[in-house]
């Protein structure tokens, strides 16, 4: 989490407050060049794991893998790669697109097939984990998460194949995002020489194989008898 620095607080206050530890913060926050005296308003990383899930109603079943998350954090201030994770966080294949198209693929199949929507739901839940990591990353990086992708253009809703009242359709089209999101990773992995941020987008791809085998096996389950005509 990104905490905005009160009058007279050192990290080692601020450690305190969120019980972590000084050093974790210090390397969190390579931008700080006093860590005695912290300026206000200043908006310093938190590295601590928050149980999220906690926030959220129960009952909606959270589909992730449960490898651990590496430490978000970065080597240093880097604009090319805070560049290049806005296409991941609200380009046209984003985090930003996913979570919107599950939204409304989940609202539109409620009633047609409802274990796919709760599905939708809980999945557009996990990318907005994702979504808020690629945040915490591109501010680190010295960026700004605005909705826009790399080339500063603003995301949009064409982005979104709504497929309205075509179920089957809806779930072809999440296999597909899925499938773009998890090439885009490995591309940007290979772009991104940074061990923490290539670390934190495996991580990520792991989550986003597992939603393409979750969707495929429902596409297998209500779609492809019709197709097999
Ligand atoms: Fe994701």
């Amino acid at each position: 989490m990104i905490y905005c620095v009160q009058p007279n607080e050192s990290i080692w206050k601020v450690a305190e407050k969120f019980g972590v530890s000084p050093k974790a913060i210090q390397i969190a926050n390579p931008q700080v060049i006093n860590p005695e005296h912290l300026v206000v308003g200043e908006m310093v990383y938190i590295p601590i794991n928050i149980d999220w899930h906690a926030f959220y109603p129960k009952g909606i079943e959270l589909p992730e893998v449960s490898d651990p998350w590496p430490e978000v954090r970065v080597q240093g201030p880097n604009p090319e790669y805070a560049h290049l994770l806005m296409e991941d966080y609200a380009g046209d294949v984003s985090e930003t697109t996913a979570i919107m198209l599950y939204l409304y693929h989940h609202q539109d199949m409620e009633e047609a097939l409802p274990e796919v929507s709760e599905l939708l739901e809980g999945i557009a839940i996990i990318e907005m984990h994702h979504q808020e990591i690629l945040a915490d990353l591109i501010k680190m990086l010295g960026g700004n998460p605005i909705y826009s992708g790399k080339d500063g253009q603003p995301w949009t809703a064409e982005y979104v194949p709504y497929y309205s009242q075509q179920p089957c359709q809806q779930i072809q089209a999440d296999i597909t995002a899925e499938r773009a999101a998890i090439r885009q990773y490995q591309k940007h992995i290979k772009k991104i020489n940074d061990p923490y941020i290539q670390a934190i987008l495996q991580r990520i791809i792991k989550d986003e194989e597992y939603h393409l085998k979750l969707f495929t096996d429902m596409y297998r389950k209500y779609c492809q008898r019709f197709n097999r005509k």
